[in-house]
């Protein structure tokens, strides 16, 4: 037996969760995804991914949105299930089974829900404790990255050029500044100001983002929404990323440049423990 996994409205086996060679999501990445984390047992920030959900779904003329309820009633029954402390529950939403073609199908399709567990430590990791290099690579992705969808393969490349050259992660570059991270935000602290590209349709919204706004302006940071470039990041007294799944985790060398002492800064380390603090007082 392994995992129990999700799969439109039935809890299966992982090995038993089969779908359609015509799903749309395997034939045009036409699926949404969200990744909520789970800390003790309890999903952190759950209503906030759901409401992106709602807002990829309503971008990508989906046919319907779905039931908060219901998906919060599946979420937390995989994580009972599957007795997941630490963690993510991934979700993904495709608008269905369909003929190939390119247009929307016009027949309304029923959306194909999946959703499974990850254990992932998620507190304690060496690149909270340590830091992560990352270096910088053109950002080729499209235009919509405010919407969350399954279209992944570009991140998944330039992720993996960045771990082939010994770094962590990329941070990825569009006309000069930095957009953001393969699957996280990107930050800049500069003489005490905390710096995070304004929102448009050019990044994603992060969850943890928002959270980490907030946790800032609590411990009375100035926070500065604007672009900022290579040479400005690399020049930075600290940098950092922020994911469901990185929480706040500190960036310590950018490209060849190392940032502040090559150490995880101060500041970041304050901001994580605040958005943790935060984090668990949600947490449902
Ligand atoms: N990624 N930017 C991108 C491109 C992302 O893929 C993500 C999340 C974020 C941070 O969003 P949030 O704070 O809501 O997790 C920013 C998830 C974790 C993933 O793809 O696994």
């Amino acid at each position: 037996m392994g995992r129990t996994v999700y799969l439109n409205g039935e809890y299966l086996d992982e090995a038993q969760a089969k779908i359609s060679i015509f799903d749309r999501a395997l034939l045009f990445s036409d699926a949404l995804y969200e990744v909520t984390s789970v800390l003790d047992g309890k999903l952190i920030d759950f209503k906030n991914h759901m409401k992106r959900l709602d807002r990829s779904m309503t971008e990508l003329n989906y046919p319907k949105l779905l039931d908060h309820k219901d998906l919060e009633l599946f979420h937390r029954e995989l994580v009972k299930k599957n007795n997941l402390k630490e963690g993510v529950v991934y979700l993904q939403v495709s608008r269905g089974v369909a003929e190939r073609s390119f247009d929307f199908p016009d027949k309304k399709t029923e959306l194909t829900v999946t959703a499974f567990t990850q254990v992932k430590d998620l507190l304690q990791n060496d690149a909270a404790l340590k830091g992560i290099k990352v270096m910088t690579i053109d950002d080729m992705r499209w235009k919509r990255c405010d919407i969350k969808t399954v279209q992944l393969l570009y991140p998944s490349f330039a992720k993996s050029s960045a771990v082939e050259k010994g770094f962590d992660d990329a941070w990825m570059v569009r006309n000069g500044y930095i957009t953001e991270g393969t699957s996280n935000n990107a930050w800049i602290i500069r003489k005490g100001t905390v710096i995070t590209r304004q929102f448009d349709n050019l990044i994603l919204r992060g969850i943890t983002r928002e959270a980490v706004i907030e946790c800032a302006e609590e411990l009375n940071y100035k926070v500065d929404f604007k672009n900022f470039t290579i040479n400005e990041a690399q020049s930075a007294d600290e940098a950092f990323v922020t994911s469901a799944t990185t929480f706040v985790t500190p960036v310590i060398k950018i490209n060849k440049s190392t940032i502040g002492d090559g150490k995880p800064g101060k500041f970041t380390k304050l901001l994580r423990e605040k958005y943790i603090e935060k984090a668990k007082k949600i947490a449902i």
